[in-house]
C-alpha cells in the first residue's frame, strides 16, 4: 500500500533545480533509503515533504490524503517525523528529558519544568524503554550537550521515533559517528520497521550500511531520480555505481 506519493513535485533555488517533477513513492512497511552525492536534492525533498519548504508546484499526498498545503505541525500530527543534518537537541536538558519531551508534545501533554516525567508514570516508563533500545540507557541523566558526537545522533534519531510517527525520515543519521554506534542506529530503526508500527526513509552516504537494510533504494542526480530498485538492482546498476564513486555521467 502506498503511505506517501508526491505528484510532479518541483523546487528550485534561483537556477538550482533542487527537485525537479519528482514522484516518489513509499510503500507502506518498507525500509527505504535515499542516495545521491551531495547537492543531488535528498534534504530538498524531505524539506518539501515535511513542510520546511514550499514547493513551486506538485503535490503531496499522505494516506491518499492531500497535505501539499499543510503546515509542519500538522504534518507531525499527521505522522510525519523528521530527523535534521544537524542534530536538534536540547542541549541543556538531560537525554531522558529529550525523549521524554517528544512523548509529552506526541500527547499534546503540557510540560511542566522541572524533570519533565516526574509526575507522569507512563511517560516515565516509555522514555526508559525508548532509551534502552538506543543503548542510551545509561546516559539519562547526562545533559544532551554532555554527549559524544556518536551518542547525540542516536539520541536525536531516539526523540524522532519517540513521536511513534508512520513515516520516519532520517537525514543522513549516521554521519561523523562510529560503526559501533551506526549498527546501534540502524538496526533500532529496522527492527521498528520489522515490527510493522512505522516506515523508514533514510538519507545514507554508507554504501555498506544501504545495501545491508533497505529494502528498496532510490537515487538522485541534480534534481532527478536516477534508479529506483532492490539493493541487488542498485548493486548491478552500472550508472549508479560510477556516479556514487564520483564518475562522471557519459550523457
Ligand atoms: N536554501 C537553499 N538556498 C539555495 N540553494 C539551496 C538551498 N537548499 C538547497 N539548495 C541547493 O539545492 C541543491 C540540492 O541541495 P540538497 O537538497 O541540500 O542536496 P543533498 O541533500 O542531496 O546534498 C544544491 O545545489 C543546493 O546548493
Ligand atoms: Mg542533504
Amino acid at each position: 500500500m502506498i503511505l506517501l506519493q508526491t505528484i510532479d513535485l518541483s523546487k528550485r533555488f534561483g537556477d538550482t533545480r533542487a527537485c525537479d517533477g519528482l514522484n516518489f513513492v513509499v510503500n507502506e512497511g518498507e525500509f527505504l533509503s535515499l542516495v545521491g552525492s551531495n547537492g543531488a536534492g535528498k534534504t530538498s525533498l524531505v524539506n518539501l515533504i515535511s513542510a520546511q519548504l514550499t514547493p513551486d508546484s506538485g503535490r503531496i499526498l499522505f494516506e491518499g490524503k492531500d497535505i501539499t498545503t499543510t503546515g509542519v505541525h500538522e504534518r507531525i500530527k499527521a505522522g510525519i517525523a523528521r530527523s535534521f543534518q544537524i542534530v536538534n537537541l536540547f542541549d541543556g536538558l538531560t537525554v531522558f528529558d529529550n525523549v521524554a519531551l517528544s512523548i509529552f508534545s506526541r500527547e499534546g501533554k503540557a510540560v511542566k519544568m522541572g524533570s519533565l516525567a516526574d509526575h507522569d508514570q507512563d511517560v516515565r516508563r516509555e522514555a526508559i524503554d525508548v532509551l534502552g533500545q538506543f543503548g542510551l540507557g545509561g546516559k539519562s541523566n547526562v545533559l544532551a550537550g554532555g554527549l559524544a558526537q556518536g551518542e547525540r545522533k542516536l539520541l536525536d534519531v531516539a526523540v524522532a521515533c519517540a513521536l511513534r510517527p508512520k513515516l520516519l525520515f532520517l537525514d543522513e543519521p549516521t554521519s561523523g559517528v562510529s560503526t559501533r554506534d551506526k549498527t546501534q542506529i540502524m538496526d533500532t530503526v529496522s527492527s521498528v520497521v520489522r515490527a510493522g508500527t512505522m516506515t523508514a526513509v533514510v538519507i545514507e552516504h554508507d554504501m555498506d550500511v544501504v545495501f545491508r537494510y533497505s529494502d528498496r533504494i532510490v537515487m538522485m542526480h541534480e534534481g532527478l531520480f536516477l534508479a529506483d530498485g532492490t539493493p541487488e538492482e542498485i548493486r548491478a546498476n552500472n550508472e549508479v555505481t560510477s556516479i556514487l564513486l564520483g564518475a562522471p555521467l557519459s550523457a
